[in-house]
């Protein structure tokens, strides 16, 4: 059957490195899927602080990440295969996926993607809320069952609790059946209590060393320069792992035997995914979004991301959902 595709198609390109001005709504040719790829029609976007700090030149000034301008931001991607490029077997044109493409582009109307690092969106949930989960999900439950193996009856802090990488954490740690101590400003205390917090902490009240102690795991996902008020609430033993740029003292951590683990950026295959898809469809994990925008109107989820205050996650709607038209499969 012919396939029809349009030639070119709407996305969000940065030409330079600034404010979130710099985020134009633009007409450009549609990308093709070369072999080992898939082309995806993407229904949305997920918006994660990494998308900003590309933008804004941080990333560029502070870790030497260059990218290619113009450039398309996004990483995270929920939509329809449109069309298989040579080699793929794995995915088939109507299967409705998510998942991380490897080199950004998902802010537009159609993607290409690698697809080891996709697999076939939860069913129990729209595109807004797949495309919400791959990146923060995936470094969550990377950080307590890969770099770590966190049991039941552990103590696990997670700093940034309210986030997109935080709430996911709290649910993860709780439903391996670890205490979990949250972290935010207050008006998220009834939020991570929903969530399943047994202690909840409002650092802007509460000096976090104050109140927690003889903890196992430190997730700390605000980072900067007062990390080492988080090592003191370690036990003998106990390893903190940032997920972004922190300051902990190396000779505090070795005094009292802890482990600060170093900040790593990975993408989840195809059966990593499938396993989150597993816990969003037995319910033992759900997504929170807090803003949706329209594609066109990207430069406001990157004001609110910037804030550094977004409540779980911030998705871009790329395409209005009505009556979806794809057949759901859900294993390979
Ligand atoms: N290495 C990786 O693979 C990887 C992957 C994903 C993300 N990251 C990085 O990890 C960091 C977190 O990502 P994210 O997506 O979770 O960010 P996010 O969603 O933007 O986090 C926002 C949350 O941070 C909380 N927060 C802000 N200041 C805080 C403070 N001083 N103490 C406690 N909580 C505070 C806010 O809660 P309140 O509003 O209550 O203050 C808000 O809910 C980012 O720097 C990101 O780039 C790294």
């Amino acid at each position: 059957m012919e396939i029809d595709i349009p030639k070119t198609m709407k996305a969000i390109r940065f030409h330079t490195y600034g404010d979130p001005e710099v985020l134009q709504f633009e007409d450009i040719p549609l990308p093709s899927a070369q072999a080992g790829e898939v082309l995806v029609r993407v229904h949305a976007a997920g918006v994660n602080p990494g998308d900003w700090q590309m933008r804004s030149g941080l990333a560029h000034r502070k870790f030497q990440i260059d990218v290619p301008l113009p450039y398309i931001p996004g990483y995270d991607v929920s939509g329809i295969v449109e069309a298989v490029g040579p080699g793929v077997t794995t995915f088939q044109r109507g299967d409705a996926v998510y998942g991380m493409t490897t080199h950004g582009a998902a802010y537009a109307e159609y993607t290409t993607a690698d697809p080891s690092h996709l697999a076939f969106k939860p069913v129990s949930i729209d595109h807004i809320q797949a495309a919400g989960v791959p990146m923060s999900t995936f470094t969550a439950w990377h950080t307590l069952f890969v770099r770590t193996r966190v049991v039941a009856g552990q103590t696990v802090l997670v700093n940034g609790a309210a986030g997109g990488v935080g709430h996911f954490a709290v649910q993860l740690a709780k439903a391996q059946g670890a205490r979990v101590i949250g972290v935010a400003s207050g008006r998220n205390e009834a939020f991570l209590r929903e969530l399943g917090v047994d202690l909840f902490i409002d650092y802007t009240t509460t000096p976090v060393e104050q109140v927690a102690h003889d903890v196992d795991l430190v997730i700390d996902t605000v980072g900067g320069e007062n990390g080492n008020r988080l090592l003191s609430v370690l036990k003998r033993g106990g390893t903190l792992i940032p997920t972004t740029w922190g300051h902990y003292s190396t000779k505090h951590a070795a005094s009292a035997s802890l482990t600060v683990e170093d900040v790593v950026l990975l993408l989840p295959t195809t059966a990593q995914l499938a396993e989150i898809s597993k816990l969003i469809d037995t319910g033992r994990v759900r997504v929170e979004v807090s803003m949706v925008q329209p594609l066109a109107e990207a430069y406001k989820a990157h004001e609110l991301s910037e804030s550094g205050h977004a409540r779980g996650k911030i998705v871009l709607r790329v395409v209005e959902e009505r009556s979806p038209h794809y057949v759901v499969r859900t294993s390979l």
